[in-house]
């Protein structure tokens, strides 16, 4: 029977652009969706981004931009990266949008309605300074247990421990340094812990899909049993607070003026949001895609961090308000870079966006992320040097040297034709029982158990053609007898049929090469869909060069320079440089050293200098060269920057004086913690004949933030 489907990956802030965690749910998905489409089935897949809540807001404000205007940058770079690894979205919209507006009240006025909606007053900590109640992640102190200095709201970086904001000692606004103060406010509630809600959770988490499939996966499951209780247990389920106050960047709640729904509130209404825009589009029915009797199946795709929101929340509040309720969640692990962990904001050292300026081919990080994939919540690690082995091997070494084998004994000595000896039905059968197995396989998200049978048949057809040494055959092809020439030819029919039945087995995770080899090779004008594995092919055209190998050391440019246990804002040659100029050679140059390449007005213009006011300076402990400064440089946050001045300045003489920073410096992760820029310091090249830095002030007058030309 033939399904209809709405798929979805979870909405990206827009605040950022994708990093390599984004990258690999979108393949994971879009390999999904192709399988199913292939065989036939409908699938409506649509992303956005969730353009909500205080991050956009604060970041828009600090850049100068309006929230929309950050939005639109991002939204405008999102379509090189989807199309860059060919994921096919058939729609991308946002959360700032007219229908999720809309879609977001009626849902609350649905729970509303139901009695699931409370108010209660909230204390909170504010800023009286700026005038806004301050989410945790904009609280910072002093850790109440290891007194760590400028530890955030909710949870130590050193010491691990985790706490309430009103725990911290001597807690400041990290957007302008104010002491937050108690304050009280309304807040709504969405009633999660109403016997209603419960009820229909526990049956909901524990439910099977339309195919008779659990809905959530064993450990999902688990995960939920905790918050719902298993029968023994007791329900742990807090109600949710899905309002804030303003200023906030969000949707307003009906008839609550200054009240903005939580951006987890109208997040997921997006999957919506965007499915609507999407049908209003392509006139198709959005009603009948989102009737709760319907036969649509509403899967989501997530990763594991986000599952309380999508197995408590979503489910609950589309269900009292009178909605269609998701039929699966595909939830997925992080993505490791060579072990390292990633963080949600800033990703791993690796760049999507650089792998594609590279010129890396986007199919072998798909084909990688596939090989690694399962069904399972598990973390997956990119590793270079495996990321070589195994596209060179697999694909290169094994699937297209099948073809570049035998496709060149049937041009040279058979004019492009394919003839097989034995019985096409038995060859047929075979190949279509091997792609309904690779089929299922990724319909139950098995990627790597489907790439270790196509590579397990691509080794078994490659063993047959060398068994039975074509070229030996081949070599004699002027005076051969009939029998020879049929039995040259049926060999490597056979093996092209199987790189045939291969490449379609490929195809939800390759499209591109596969594409190639369905028009190239077999003279299809269309993409490969699973019933063509079965058909044997009669004709080749010449082999073509199909794919690279991948070079380890265009690969090793995509990682980040290992990053310095310190950094140093000191000049060349300072007292932090190792790099000292040898004696004698550089005395007769300007400060030791001679004047860099020229360069154009335009290069300097990319530097954006401004004067900042370090505000507060300190030692940085186990550090003999570093100084922590806190600079303020106009924005509503503190820029914190290491600095390699310790030997030239005492703290307390910094503190109050303006400088230059370089204020658009990439952030730096060192050992004592982020360095947001640059300070500029004088000093001769060769620090240890002409000691002495000199750190850069601006002549009276100058204010934080006056650019530097
Ligand atoms: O965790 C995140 O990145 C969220 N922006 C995901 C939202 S998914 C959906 F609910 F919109
Ligand atoms: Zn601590």
């Amino acid at each position: 029977m033939l399904r209809t489907l709405f798929v979805t990956t979870a909405l990206p802030y827009a605040n950022g652009s994708f990093h390599i965690g984004h990258i690999m749910e979108y393949i994971q998905a879009d390999i999904w969706v192709r399988n199913l489409r292939m065989a036939g089935h409908t699938v409506h897949f649509v992303g956005a981004d969730d353009t909500h809540g205080a991050p956009v807001m604060l970041k828009a404000e600090s850049e100068g931009l309006t929230p929309q205007q950050l939005v639109a940058r991002y939204a405008a770079e999102r379509p090189t990266y989807l199309n860059g690894f060919n994921i096919e979205f058939d729609f991308w919209h946002s959360t700032d949008s007219p229908e999720n507006v809309e879609l977001s009240q009626d849902i609350y006025r649905g729970l509303r309605d139901a009695g699931l909606i409370e108010t209660r007053q909230v204390e909170q900590f504010f800023d009286p300074v700026k005038g806004m109640f301050l989410p945790d992640r904009y609280i910072k102190g002093e850790c109440p247990k290891c007194h760590a200095r400028d530890q955030y709201g909710d949870a130590c970086e050193v010491c691990s421990a985790v706490y309430a904001p009103t725990d911290l000692i001597e807690p400041y606004s990290s957007l302008t340094g104010a002491k937050p103060v108690m304050k009280s406010s309304e807040h709504f509630f969405f009633k999660l812990s109403d016997p209603r809600c419960v009820s229909f959770l526990q049956k909901w988490t524990t439910g099977k899909n339309c195919h008779g499939a659990p809905r959530l996966q064993a450990e999902v499951l688990a995960k939920t049993r905790e918050w719902l209780g298993d029968g023994q247990s007791e329900a742990n389920l807090g109600d949710w607070d899905i309002s804030r106050d303003a200023p906030y960047f969000g949707i307003e709640i009906p008839d609550a003026p200054g009240k903005y729904f939580y951006v987890w509130l109208d997040a997921p209404v997006g999957y919506l949001a965007s499915l609507k825009a999407y049908c209003q589009a392509r006139g198709l029915d959005y009603d009948a895609i989102t009737d709760p009797e319907g036969e649509t199946e509403q899967v989501h795709f997530i990763g594991k961090d986000i599952v309380y929101f999508h197995a408590l929340f979503w489910p609950a509040t589309l269900k009292f308000s009178g909605r269609k309720t998701p039929d699966q969640l595909n939830v997925h692990g992080f993505i490791t870079v060579s072990g390292e962990k990633m963080s949600k904001s800033r990703g791993t050292g690796i760049s999507p966006l650089r792998y594609l300026e590279l010129g890396l081919n986007p199919e072998w990080l798909r084909y990688y992320i596939a090989a690694k994939l399962n069904s399972r919540v598990e973390d997956i690690d990119f590793n270079p040097d495996d990321f070589v082995a195994r596209v060179n091997s697999d694909l290169i070494g094994k699937y297209v040297n099948i073809a570049s084998r035998a496709a060149n004994f049937i041009s040279k000595h058979f004019n492009g034709q394919l003839h097989y000896a034995g019985d096409r039905a038995v060859l047929e059968d075979n190949w279509r029982t091997i792609a309904q197995g690779v089929a299922n396989d990724i319909e139950s998200r098995e990627y790597g158990r489907a790439i270790r049978e196509i590579m397990g048949q691509a080794d078994q057809i490659n063993q047959a053609f060398d068994a039975a040494q074509p070229w030996v055959l081949a070599k004699s092809m002027a005076d051969a007898s009939d029998e020879q020439r049929e039995a040259l030819q049926d060999i490597c029919s056979c093996a092209i049929a199987g790189f045939k039945a291969l490449s379609v087995m490929l195809t939800p995770i390759l499209p591109a090469l596969t594409d190639r080899v369905a028009h190239e090779l077999f003279g299809l004008h269309r993409s490969f869909v699973w019933a063509d594995a079965a058909v044997l092919p009669d004709h080749i055209a010449p082999f073509k060069h199909l794919m690279q190998r991948v070079d380890a050391v265009l690969l090793s440019q995509l990682f980040d320079a290992p990053e310095a246990l310190e950094a140093t804002a000191a000049p060349k040659g300072s007292a932090d440089s190792s790099q000292a100029s040898s004696e004698g050679q550089a005395v007769d140059l300007p400060g030791g050293e001679a004047i860099a390449p020229t360069i154009t007005i335009d290069d300097f213009a990319k530097i954006d200098l401004r004067i900042a006011k370090i505000v507060a300076c300190e030692r940085v402990e186990g550090s003999k060269k570093l100084l922590r400064l806190t600079l303020d440089v106009g924005e509503p946050n503190m820029r914190q920057v290491f600095s390699g001045i310790q030997s030239a300045y005492q703290p307390e003489d910094l503190v109050g004086k303006h400088t230059v920073m370089v204020a658009n410096l990439a952030p730096r992760k060192m050992k004592f913690g982020m360095s947001e820029g640059m300070v500029l310091a004088a000093g001769h090249a060769d620090e240890k004949a002409n000691p002495g830095i000199y750190v850069l002030e601006p002549m009276p007058g100058a204010v934080p933030g006056m650019r530097v030309r």
